[in-house]
């Protein structure tokens, strides 16, 4: 099956020009508290982010195990691209948009923890990338990865989300 390249990423463009717009008229307006609430929003679209970049992996571990064509492999085909779609790369946009305004508004773009926390971030958004190439590569039944590999790659989100979860929460130095 050919994936349908074309509107691959029109949920994760709405979602980045919608949070955008929000944020752009929030920030003109600036009502009180609106710190927080873009944090709390930041912390949420985390968490689904997250809670994709940690599930996907998992399928390509028991898709692995599928024979292509197959009535499982066919079903694994659509958890991972709706899995993609309609929540990891909106969630990611969504992390981005807002954590940028937040920086831009606290000015922790100085500090030494949000810059290391960027680096990580943009070492997950890579992550995110290969991701979504592995399941371009599941959907045409052309995987070129073990069971193992998968296994492996899983534990990487999970050493990113504690490192940068520690750094912006203890923020250890400046
Ligand atoms: C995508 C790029 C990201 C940017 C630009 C960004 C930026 C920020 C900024 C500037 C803050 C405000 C810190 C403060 O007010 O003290 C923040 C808060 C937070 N971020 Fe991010 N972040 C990003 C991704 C992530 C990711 C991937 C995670 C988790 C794995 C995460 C977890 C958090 C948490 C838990 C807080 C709340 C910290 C607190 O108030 O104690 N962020 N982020």
């Amino acid at each position: 099956m050919i994936p349908d390249l074309g509107k691959r990423w029109l949920p994760a463009l709405g979602v980045t020009v919608g949070v955008g717009i929000l944020v752009a008229v929030l920030a003109l307006w600036h009502p009180p508290g609106l710190y927080l609430w873009l944090k709390a929003l930041h912390v949420i679209a985390v968490m689904a982010w997250l809670a994709g970049m940690l599930y996907l992996p998992r399928l390509f571990v028991y898709h692995c195990t599928a024979t292509p064509g197959s009535v499982q492999s066919e079903t694994f085909k659509i958890m991972e691209r709706r899995l993609l779609l309609a929540i990891i790369n909106p969630a990611m946009a969504a992390s981005w948009v807002l954590g940028l305004w937040l920086a831009w508004d606290s000015a922790a773009y100085r500090a030494g923890w949000f810059q290391t926390k960027f680096v990580l971030a943009i070492g997950l958004s890579g992550l995110h990338g290969m991701l979504a190439r592995y399941t371009r590569d599941f959907a045409c039944d052309r995987n070129q990865h073990s069971q193992k590999f998968y296994r492996i790659i899983n534990e990487v989100p999970t050493i990113l989300m504690i490192a940068i979860v520690i750094l912006a929460v203890v923020k250890p130095f400046e």
